[in-house]
């Protein structure tokens, strides 16, 4: 199966033999970098460019002809209409030419899917690995493919999205807890960027973060009932606490960038775990992920598994390239989707928002 990803600002496509990876290629766009966030307009100019080189190498590297492909599965939303088309067009033209079946995807979806990714290398758990096929230490043993067990809680978080999410099956999940306004990668971009730090700034605070001191400072956490998230307070209190010190000391920032970086990352994190322990309380569920492109952020996968030791959680966490989008993650899913013959027709269209 050939997929396709472009909600946003990265052209995807991957191949996958049933739920095997067999290649993956991720075009990213750095035209955005300047302005300091995605500019729409210039994201489905260069999807249009990247669509076919990326679809050719990806099929190159899977070793793959046009015409082995069973099934084609692509983005259907949520995310940029215009990026969202150029996936959708492309796709759909592709079945059409081939006559095989489209698969739409969902993408938050595809995000949590993405767990289940296999890759060729790896063996299945509990399968005895002979002596004779690994000898003693010159050949380390594969890693063992290891999935969530249903029904489990996963912590989706992401540039949208903030969502606790109870995922009964494969193709059945139920969001328990969202965000009531701004996402936690919005939050660590919308702070980085007051930091003067460059687009996107998630990945720049979790660098910074590791050299700082994350009970130097502390910012505003959200007070709201049940499973919900909120971000905005952080932000604004963020925000204010610079402009004060700025006024004392114009290099404030400079000075404590590291401090800075660790304390709001903290802040986020402890936001993010207070509600999905809440959750797991809440539905007595011990298989806990993590998915989305925050999920990448180091002291969260610390901190997950710290408190997995403590709660006797099982905890998954995708590899960081299946973090970010990626078209792997909507090939996993148009797997699933293939499975119960759930097809698309060719008047299928793209949506900007959508729900699980
Ligand atoms: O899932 P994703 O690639 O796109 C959406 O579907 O939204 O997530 C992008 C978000 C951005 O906000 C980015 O800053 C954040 O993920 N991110 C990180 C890290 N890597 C990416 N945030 C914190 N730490 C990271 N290491």
């Amino acid at each position: 199966m050939l997929a396709i990803e472009s909600s946003c600002d990265d052209t995807s496509a991957a191949v996958i033999r049933n739920d095997t990876l067999l290649s993956n290629v991720v075009a990213g766009q750095k035209v955005h970098e300047i302005y300091g966030g995605v500019v729409p307009e210039l994201a489905s100019r260069a999807h249009q460019q990247n669509i076919i080189p990326v679809v050719e190498v990806a099929l190159k590297r899977a070793g793959v002809m046009k015409n082995e492909l069973a099934a084609v599965a692509f983005t259907r939303g949520p995310g940029l209409l215009g990026s969202l088309l150029v996936g959708t067009s492309f796709a759909k033209g592709f079945a059409l030419a081939l006559g095989i079946p489209l698969i739409e995807v969902n993408h938050l979806q595809a995000h949590v899917l993405a767990l289940f990714i296999r890759e060729p290398e790896m063996a299945e758990a509990g399968q005895l690995l002979k002596t004779e096929s690994y000898p003693s230490e010159s050949l380390p043993p594969p890693p063992v493919f290891r999935a969530p067990s249903f029904p489990f809680l996963c912590l989706l978080v992401s540039g949208g999205n903030s969502q606790i999410i109870l995922v009964k099956d494969h193709l059945h999940m139920e969001v328990i807890g969202q965000t009531i306004d701004d996402a936690a990668g919005e939050a660590f971009d919308k702070c980085a960027k007051v930091m003067g730090l460059p687009y996107p700034g998630g990945p720049y605070i979790d660098r910074l973060a590791r050299e700082g001191d994350p009970l130097r400072f502390s910012f505003a956490k959200p007070r709201i009932q049940g499973l919900d998230y909120s971000f905005s307070g952080l932000k604004t209190s963020f925000l204010y606490f610079l402009r004060d010190q700025l006024k004392e000391d114009p290099d404030f920032i400079e000075k404590n960038k590291a401090d800075l970086a660790a304390s709001l990352q903290q802040t986020i994190i402890d936001i993010l775990l207070q509600k999905l322990v809440k959750a797991a309380k809440k539905t007595r569920i011990g298989e806990i992920a993590i998915a989305g492109g925050v999920s990448a952020n180091s002291g969260l996968r610390e901190a997950i598994q710290r408190e997995a030791l403590e709660r006797n959680w099982k905890v998954y966490i995708p590899k960081l390239e299946y973090t970010m989008d990626n078209a792997a993650m909507i090939g996993i899913a148009g797997y699933y989707k293939y499975l119960k013959g759930d097809f698309a027709g060719q008047n299928v269209v793209p949506y900007s928002r959508t729900h699980l």
